[in-house]
């Protein structure tokens, strides 16, 4: 210890996460002390049921259901509850109080943060998150503070384990979606109800926080664009493969050139991602997120995006700055929302397609096609055919092909377009799949 100030923390659940912030505080209460300038004294632990089976053992004594005297009389409050209510009104109620707050919540964050900030500019305190998007990596803190003087172009990010789970499985093993969701369920990785991770609703909020962080702006979770791997099948995921390309659900927040004004889009969806790119690499339940910055060039944190542990480590490394704030007092560090830069609408975002048609093999199919995409004003960049009913020298009626075209960047709002007008044109049977391709060095 470097000397004999103390401070109060509380802390808000004891699940996974919470239960290892709560033994490492005890364990390493000297080392923290000594990092922190103050004994961190844990002085209670507000759960639902005293009595429910924890992941570790934790003294009866600092377990109680009475979480108000809690957070009344503490320097620091940890919440650990996850959802929205009650820990959005325990937190204001905290800093109001004057207390610095350290939350993992990643809906709370996307949702209420900027009324947190608020509540904390008001008393000089402090809201820290760092375990709210990926876990175990640094990526707030390097957002906020490291590139503070940067200028943050685009973010790729890999933030859903689970999802990174299954399409990887599907990826090495060619397996289907259902088998591998059944087999993440049975593993753990996935709910019992694994909506929030499959429909990327939970990969959406941690967009959302990572793009109000890197383009200092307040971004609404209902301006994230969000779509979800549900329609990934085998076929699909052997095609990328054999196209030299991985699927990943991907977080994109990026700044855009909107017909010459700057605005920024922030989307989740599945997309193509070349073998060569860092984020092929990211296997099993593991988390990135690869930042372009202007002066920095490219970035890539890496790491656990989840596991109770693992959370644990950026819970007390926020407890740690916020032991470290309410020493030294003055003002916390605040949320930089100045920019405050436009969103664009979805059908703005510009990037690149691969689009596979399944076509009647017959003359004028491909000139057909050619001109429905051109008039669309998508750019052709490639195109493969492959035959697939029928073959060189079959009854040509009969034949069908596997169309697949790879665009030069587009907007958004004209692939969407253009798809449609390809699905009613009577030279294609069907529109097999339309993929984003990211992280191509646009
Ligand atoms: N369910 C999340 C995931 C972990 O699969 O990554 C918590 O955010």
């Amino acid at each position: 210890m470097t000397d004999d100030r103390r401070l109060r923390v509380a802390l808000l659940g004891a699940g996974s996460v919470g239960s290892q912030v709560a033994a490492l505080l005890l364990q390493h209460a000297d080392e923290l002390a000594a990092r922190a300038g103050a004994e961190l004294e844990l002085v209670g632990i507000a759960v639902r049921d005293p009595d429910a089976p924890r992941d570790t053992d934790l003294p009866r004594a600092l377990l109680t259901t009475d979480a108000e005297p809690l957070i009344l009389g503490s320097d620091i409050v940890i919440e650990l509850m996850g959802g929205i209510e009650p820990a959005r009104a325990m937190l204001l109620q905290a800093l109001t109080a004057g207390a610095d707050v350290v939350t993992g919540n990643k809906a709370l964050i996307a949702t209420h943060g900027p009324e947190l900030f608020e509540a904390a500019d008001r008393v000089g305190a402090s809201v820290h998150y760092e375990a709210a998007v990926a876990g175990a990596i640094p990526i707030v803190r390097p957002l906020r503070d490291s590139l503070a003087g940067d200028r943050v172009q685009r973010i790729l990010a890999i933030v859903n384990g689970t999802t990174n789970y299954i399409l990887d499985r599907m990826d090495s093993e060619g397996a289907d979606y259902a088998d591998v969701l059944a087999d993440a369920q049975r593993l753990g990785y996935a709910e019992a109800d694994p909506t929030a991770d499959v429909e990327a609703f939970d990969a959406a909020q941690k967009a959302a926080i990572l793009a109000s962080l890197a383009f200092h702006t307040t971004v609404p979770l209902d301006a994230v664009h969000r779509e979800g791997i549900t329609a990934i099948d085998a076929q699909m995921m052997t095609a990328a493969r054999d196209a030299g390309y991985v699927i990943k659900l991907l977080a994109v927040c990026e700044r855009l050139d909107d017909d010459g004004a700057e605005t920024i889009s922030v989307r989740v969806h599945p997309a193509l991602v070349h073998r060569d790119h860092p984020l092929a690499s990211v296997r099993g339940a593991n988390n990135a997120v690869f930042v372009q910055a202007e002066a920095a060039g490219d970035l890539m944190f890496y790491g656990a995006g989840a596991g109770g542990i693992q959370t644990a480590s950026a819970v007390l490394g926020d407890v740690v700055s916020a032991a470290r704030r309410h020493i030294a007092g003055g003002v916390g560090v605040g949320e930089s929302t100045r920019a405050n830069l436009p969103i664009a609408p979805f059908g703005h975002a510009v990037t690149r397609y691969q689009v596979t048609l399944e076509v009647d093999d017959r003359p004028g199919v491909l000139a057909t096609i050619a001109g429905i995409l051109a008039d669309g004003g998508v750019s052709i960049a490639t195109a493969q055919q492959t035959i697939i009913g029928g073959s060189d020298g079959a009854d040509l009626a009969s034949s069908r092909a596997l169309l697949v075209i790879g665009t030069h960047t587009a907007r958004e709002r004209d692939l969407a377009a253009t798809v449609e007008r390809l699905g009613a044109s009577d030279a294609v049977e069907r529109v097999l799949s339309v993929l984003r391709v990211e992280g191509d060095g646009r």
